[in-house]
Protein backbone atom coordinates (compact mmCIF):
# COMPACT_ATOMS: atom_id res chain seq x y z
CA UNK A 1 0.00 0.00 0.00
CA UNK A 2 1.39 3.54 -0.59
CA UNK A 3 2.36 5.47 2.11
CA UNK A 4 1.87 9.12 1.83
CA UNK A 5 3.44 11.02 4.91
CA UNK A 6 3.80 14.68 3.90
CA UNK A 7 7.54 14.01 3.60
CA UNK A 8 7.36 10.64 3.11
CA UNK A 9 6.44 8.43 0.11
CA UNK A 10 6.29 4.61 -0.10
CA UNK A 11 5.28 1.61 -1.58
CA UNK A 12 7.19 -0.94 0.54
CA UNK A 13 9.70 -1.65 -1.42
CA UNK A 14 10.91 2.32 -2.30
CA UNK A 15 10.35 4.12 0.09
CA UNK A 16 11.93 8.39 -0.23
CA UNK A 17 12.10 10.98 2.08
CA UNK A 18 12.35 14.84 1.90
CA UNK A 19 14.70 16.35 4.24
CA UNK A 20 18.14 16.38 5.64
CA UNK A 21 19.96 13.35 5.68
CA UNK A 22 22.01 14.00 8.04
CA UNK A 23 18.96 14.09 10.44
CA UNK A 24 16.97 11.35 8.57
CA UNK A 25 19.75 9.37 8.63
CA UNK A 26 19.30 8.56 12.40
CA UNK A 27 16.00 7.30 12.05
CA UNK A 28 17.28 4.10 10.44
CA UNK A 29 18.16 1.21 12.09
CA UNK A 30 21.42 0.50 12.73
CA UNK A 31 23.00 -2.31 10.76
CA UNK A 32 20.55 -2.49 8.25
CA UNK A 33 21.39 -1.60 5.32
CA UNK A 34 23.30 -3.64 2.48
CA UNK A 35 24.72 -1.19 -0.25
CA UNK A 36 25.28 2.88 0.84
CA UNK A 37 25.64 5.12 -2.58
CA UNK A 38 26.56 8.65 -1.42
CA UNK A 39 26.95 11.27 -4.32
CA UNK A 40 27.25 14.48 -2.07
CA UNK A 41 27.41 18.06 -3.11
CA UNK A 42 30.85 18.61 -3.80
CA UNK A 43 32.31 21.78 -2.59
CA UNK A 44 32.54 23.21 -5.77
CA UNK A 45 29.81 26.07 -6.15
CA UNK A 46 26.95 24.51 -8.05
CA UNK A 47 23.62 25.28 -7.48
CA UNK A 48 21.31 22.73 -6.16
CA UNK A 49 18.21 24.72 -5.86
CA UNK A 50 18.79 27.51 -3.47
CA UNK A 51 21.46 25.54 -1.82
CA UNK A 52 24.79 26.78 -2.86
CA UNK A 53 27.20 23.95 -2.41
CA UNK A 54 30.18 25.58 -1.23
CA UNK A 55 31.80 25.48 2.35
CA UNK A 56 34.52 27.91 4.14
CA UNK A 57 37.46 25.27 3.61
CA UNK A 58 38.49 22.34 2.31
CA UNK A 59 38.73 20.89 6.41
CA UNK A 60 35.22 22.28 6.97
CA UNK A 61 33.98 20.19 3.46
CA UNK A 62 35.59 16.97 4.79
CA UNK A 63 34.88 17.20 8.63
CA UNK A 64 30.87 17.58 6.96
CA UNK A 65 31.93 14.34 5.02
CA UNK A 66 33.22 12.45 7.54
CA UNK A 67 29.90 13.07 9.95
CA UNK A 68 27.57 11.70 7.38
CA UNK A 69 29.86 8.94 6.22
CA UNK A 70 30.23 7.50 10.26
CA UNK A 71 26.67 7.29 9.83
CA UNK A 72 26.06 5.49 6.62
CA UNK A 73 28.76 2.95 8.00
CA UNK A 74 26.87 2.71 11.17
CA UNK A 75 23.40 1.94 9.51
CA UNK A 76 25.35 -0.85 7.06
CA UNK A 77 25.20 -4.91 7.78
CA UNK A 78 29.00 -6.27 8.87
CA UNK A 79 28.83 -7.45 5.36
CA UNK A 80 27.88 -3.86 3.51
CA UNK A 81 29.56 -1.60 1.21
CA UNK A 82 29.48 1.95 1.09
CA UNK A 83 30.32 3.58 -2.35
CA UNK A 84 31.32 7.36 -1.90
CA UNK A 85 31.64 10.19 -5.04
CA UNK A 86 33.02 13.75 -4.45
CA UNK A 87 35.20 16.29 -6.71
CA UNK A 88 38.99 14.87 -7.68
CA UNK A 89 40.18 17.53 -5.18
CA UNK A 90 38.37 16.44 -1.76
CA UNK A 91 38.48 13.02 -2.53
CA UNK A 92 42.28 12.41 -1.14
CA UNK A 93 40.77 14.14 2.42
CA UNK A 94 37.94 11.61 2.52
CA UNK A 95 39.85 8.52 1.48
CA UNK A 96 42.88 9.04 3.91
CA UNK A 97 40.38 9.58 6.45
CA UNK A 98 38.34 6.49 5.65
CA UNK A 99 40.85 3.84 5.79
CA UNK A 100 41.08 3.80 9.48
CA UNK A 101 36.79 2.84 9.46
CA UNK A 102 36.16 0.85 6.05
CA UNK A 103 38.49 -1.09 3.90
CA UNK A 104 38.96 0.84 0.25
CA UNK A 105 39.21 -2.20 -2.32
CA UNK A 106 39.29 -0.15 -4.90
CA UNK A 107 39.61 3.41 -6.31
CA UNK A 108 37.19 3.75 -9.24
CA UNK A 109 37.70 6.43 -11.83
CA UNK A 110 34.47 7.53 -13.65
CA UNK A 111 35.49 9.00 -16.78
CA UNK A 112 33.89 10.73 -19.80
CA UNK A 113 34.12 13.23 -22.85
CA UNK A 114 32.76 16.76 -22.95
CA UNK A 115 32.31 18.72 -26.04
CA UNK A 116 31.09 21.71 -23.90
CA UNK A 117 33.43 24.76 -22.71
CA UNK A 118 37.19 23.54 -22.12
CA UNK A 119 39.73 24.02 -20.14
CA UNK A 120 42.66 26.69 -21.44
CA UNK A 121 45.04 26.61 -19.17
CA UNK A 122 45.35 23.48 -17.23
CA UNK A 123 43.55 19.80 -18.35
CA UNK A 124 40.31 19.95 -17.52
CA UNK A 125 38.55 17.75 -15.29
CA UNK A 126 36.82 14.56 -17.66
CA UNK A 127 36.33 12.20 -14.58
CA UNK A 128 34.78 11.92 -11.24
CA UNK A 129 36.17 9.33 -8.41
CA UNK A 130 34.27 6.66 -6.61
CA UNK A 131 35.58 4.90 -3.48
CA UNK A 132 34.67 1.38 -3.23
CA UNK A 133 34.41 0.73 0.47
CA UNK A 134 33.49 -2.42 2.40
CA UNK A 135 33.25 -3.08 6.23
CA UNK A 136 34.56 -6.37 6.30
CA UNK A 137 36.74 -7.30 3.49
CA UNK A 138 36.29 -11.20 4.49
CA UNK A 139 32.50 -11.04 3.41
CA UNK A 140 31.13 -8.73 1.52
CA UNK A 141 29.17 -9.11 -2.01
CA UNK A 142 30.72 -8.68 -5.08
CA UNK A 143 28.88 -10.15 -8.02
CA UNK A 144 31.61 -10.38 -10.75
CA UNK A 145 29.39 -12.48 -13.04
CA UNK A 146 26.73 -10.24 -13.23
CA UNK A 147 28.69 -7.29 -14.54
CA UNK A 148 31.08 -8.51 -17.29
CA UNK A 149 31.87 -6.57 -19.58
CA UNK A 150 33.32 -7.54 -23.26
CA UNK A 151 36.81 -8.00 -23.03
CA UNK A 152 38.24 -6.22 -26.31
CA UNK A 153 41.40 -7.82 -26.82
CA UNK A 154 40.58 -11.05 -26.66
CA UNK A 155 37.14 -10.20 -28.48
CA UNK A 156 37.78 -8.23 -31.34
CA UNK A 157 40.92 -10.11 -32.30
CA UNK A 158 40.45 -13.26 -31.28
CA UNK A 159 43.32 -14.15 -29.97
CA UNK A 160 44.71 -17.36 -29.04
CA UNK A 161 45.98 -18.34 -25.18
CA UNK A 162 49.09 -20.19 -26.13
CA UNK A 163 50.66 -20.61 -22.78
CA UNK A 164 47.71 -23.15 -21.68
CA UNK A 165 48.60 -26.91 -22.25
CA UNK A 166 45.78 -26.74 -25.13
CA UNK A 167 45.93 -23.22 -26.57
CA UNK A 168 42.62 -21.60 -26.29
CA UNK A 169 40.65 -18.39 -26.84
CA UNK A 170 40.98 -15.83 -24.53
CA UNK A 171 38.02 -15.07 -23.00
CA UNK A 172 35.89 -12.75 -24.74
CA UNK A 173 34.27 -10.77 -21.55
CA UNK A 174 35.88 -9.75 -18.28
CA UNK A 175 35.63 -7.90 -15.03
CA UNK A 176 35.90 -4.28 -15.45
CA UNK A 177 38.44 -2.80 -14.06
CA UNK A 178 38.25 0.49 -11.85
CA UNK A 179 38.29 3.15 -15.08
CA UNK A 180 34.70 3.32 -16.42
CA UNK A 181 33.58 5.04 -19.10
CA UNK A 182 29.99 5.76 -19.17
CA UNK A 183 28.41 8.73 -20.89
CA UNK A 184 27.06 11.91 -18.73
CA UNK A 185 23.39 12.26 -18.95
CA UNK A 186 22.32 14.47 -21.75
CA UNK A 187 19.27 16.21 -22.36
CA UNK A 188 18.11 14.69 -25.35
CA UNK A 189 18.72 11.03 -23.21
CA UNK A 190 15.48 9.80 -21.86
CA UNK A 191 16.70 8.87 -18.69
CA UNK A 192 17.30 12.92 -18.59
CA UNK A 193 15.71 14.72 -15.09
CA UNK A 194 16.11 18.84 -14.61
CA UNK A 195 19.54 18.39 -12.20
CA UNK A 196 22.51 19.65 -12.93
CA UNK A 197 24.41 16.62 -11.60
CA UNK A 198 22.62 13.65 -12.65
CA UNK A 199 24.41 10.60 -12.47
CA UNK A 200 23.99 7.75 -15.15
CA UNK A 201 21.57 5.29 -14.76
CA UNK A 202 24.52 2.88 -16.21
CA UNK A 203 27.09 4.01 -13.40
CA UNK A 204 24.31 2.50 -10.76
CA UNK A 205 23.70 -0.10 -12.63
CA UNK A 206 26.60 -1.79 -12.01
CA UNK A 207 27.18 -0.51 -8.96
CA UNK A 208 23.75 -2.23 -7.45
CA UNK A 209 24.50 -5.60 -9.50
CA UNK A 210 27.82 -5.45 -8.13
CA UNK A 211 27.44 -5.08 -4.46
CA UNK A 212 24.00 -6.14 -3.50
CA UNK A 213 21.85 -8.99 -4.48
CA UNK A 214 17.73 -8.82 -5.20
CA UNK A 215 15.96 -8.02 -1.96
CA UNK A 216 18.40 -5.97 -0.44
CA UNK A 217 18.33 -2.51 0.82
CA UNK A 218 19.95 0.35 -0.70
CA UNK A 219 20.31 3.59 0.93
CA UNK A 220 21.05 6.99 -0.82
CA UNK A 221 21.60 10.16 1.14
CA UNK A 222 21.88 12.86 -1.70
CA UNK A 223 19.18 11.66 -4.15
CA UNK A 224 18.99 13.94 -6.11
CA UNK A 225 16.78 12.61 -8.94
CA UNK A 226 16.94 9.23 -7.51
CA UNK A 227 18.62 7.99 -10.38
CA UNK A 228 19.65 4.93 -7.61
CA UNK A 229 16.37 4.43 -6.40
CA UNK A 230 15.16 4.13 -10.19
CA UNK A 231 17.28 1.43 -10.70
CA UNK A 232 17.72 -0.51 -7.43
CA UNK A 233 13.57 -0.83 -8.65
CA UNK A 234 14.13 -1.99 -11.74
CA UNK A 235 16.59 -4.71 -10.59
CA UNK A 236 14.09 -5.48 -7.76
CA UNK A 237 15.72 -3.98 -4.90
CA UNK A 238 14.63 -2.04 -2.14
CA UNK A 239 15.53 1.13 -1.35
CA UNK A 240 15.52 4.44 0.65
CA UNK A 241 16.36 7.68 -0.46
CA UNK A 242 16.70 11.38 0.63
CA UNK A 243 16.96 14.38 -0.69
CA UNK A 244 16.56 17.97 1.02
CA UNK A 245 15.35 19.91 -2.39
CA UNK A 246 11.54 19.80 -2.73
CA UNK A 247 11.71 20.21 -6.75
CA UNK A 248 14.18 17.29 -6.89
CA UNK A 249 11.76 15.03 -4.29
CA UNK A 250 9.16 15.53 -7.05
CA UNK A 251 11.13 13.90 -9.38
CA UNK A 252 12.19 11.18 -7.36
CA UNK A 253 8.13 10.82 -6.68
CA UNK A 254 6.79 10.84 -10.49
CA UNK A 255 10.35 9.08 -11.67
CA UNK A 256 9.39 5.68 -9.13
CA UNK A 257 6.31 5.77 -9.92
CA UNK A 258 4.98 6.32 -6.21
CA UNK A 259 2.53 9.53 -7.04
CA UNK A 260 1.23 11.01 -9.74
CA UNK A 261 0.39 14.81 -7.96
CA UNK A 262 1.66 16.48 -4.84
CA UNK A 263 -0.40 18.42 -2.42
CA UNK A 264 -2.58 19.22 -6.34
CA UNK A 265 0.31 19.59 -8.08
CA UNK A 266 0.53 17.30 -11.32
CA UNK A 267 4.01 15.95 -11.20
CA UNK A 268 5.54 16.11 -15.29
CA UNK A 269 8.33 14.75 -17.32
CA UNK A 270 11.00 16.95 -18.32
CA UNK A 271 9.77 18.87 -21.60
CA UNK A 272 12.01 17.40 -23.92
CA UNK A 273 10.57 19.76 -26.94
CA UNK A 274 13.44 22.07 -26.93
CA UNK A 275 15.09 22.69 -29.80
CA UNK A 276 18.64 25.19 -30.26
CA UNK A 277 17.98 28.57 -31.60
CA UNK A 278 19.78 29.54 -34.50
CA UNK A 279 22.69 31.67 -34.64
CA UNK A 280 22.44 34.87 -36.09
CA UNK A 281 25.20 33.56 -38.79
CA UNK A 282 22.74 30.53 -39.33
CA UNK A 283 19.93 32.35 -39.85
CA UNK A 284 21.76 35.15 -41.90
CA UNK A 285 22.68 32.11 -44.40
CA UNK A 286 19.47 30.64 -44.00
CA UNK A 287 17.96 33.98 -45.42
CA UNK A 288 19.93 34.70 -47.84
CA UNK A 289 19.46 30.85 -49.38
CA UNK A 290 15.52 31.75 -49.24
CA UNK A 291 16.63 34.77 -51.23
CA UNK A 292 18.45 33.33 -53.84
CA UNK A 293 15.29 30.07 -54.35
CA UNK A 294 12.98 33.14 -54.87
C1 LIG B 1 25.38 15.42 -6.56
S1 LIG B 1 23.67 15.56 -6.31
C2 LIG B 1 23.09 13.90 -6.38
C3 LIG B 1 22.65 13.50 -7.79
C4 LIG B 1 22.07 12.11 -7.86
N1 LIG B 1 23.09 11.09 -7.66
C5 LIG B 1 21.36 11.86 -9.18
O1 LIG B 1 21.72 10.92 -9.92
O2 LIG B 1 20.45 12.62 -9.51
C6 LIG B 1 23.59 15.94 -4.60
C7 LIG B 1 22.18 16.17 -4.09
O3 LIG B 1 22.23 16.25 -2.66
C8 LIG B 1 21.23 17.15 -2.23
N2 LIG B 1 21.61 17.53 -0.86
C9 LIG B 1 22.57 18.41 -0.46
N3 LIG B 1 22.68 18.42 0.88
C10 LIG B 1 21.78 17.52 1.35
C11 LIG B 1 21.44 17.06 2.64
N4 LIG B 1 22.05 17.55 3.74
N5 LIG B 1 20.47 16.13 2.77
C12 LIG B 1 19.83 15.62 1.66
N6 LIG B 1 20.12 16.03 0.39
C13 LIG B 1 21.09 16.95 0.25
C14 LIG B 1 21.23 18.25 -3.28
O4 LIG B 1 20.00 18.93 -3.32
C15 LIG B 1 21.52 17.47 -4.57
O5 LIG B 1 20.33 17.14 -5.26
Amino acid sequence: MLENLEHTLSDGATTIRLGDCTELINEIPDGSIDLVFADPPYNIGKKFGEFKDSWPSDDAYALWCQEWIELCIRKLRPTGSLYVMTSTQAMPYLDLWIRSKMAVLSRVVWHYDSSGVQARKYYGSLYEPILFCVKDPAKYVFNADAIEVEARTGAVRNLIDYRKAVPAPYKNTKIPGNAWYFPRVRYRMDEYEDHPTQKPEALLERIIKASSNPGDTVFDPFSGTFTTCAVAQRLGRKSLGIEMNEAYFKIGARRLGLATELNGEPLTAPDKSFKRRKSKREASEQMSLEITNE
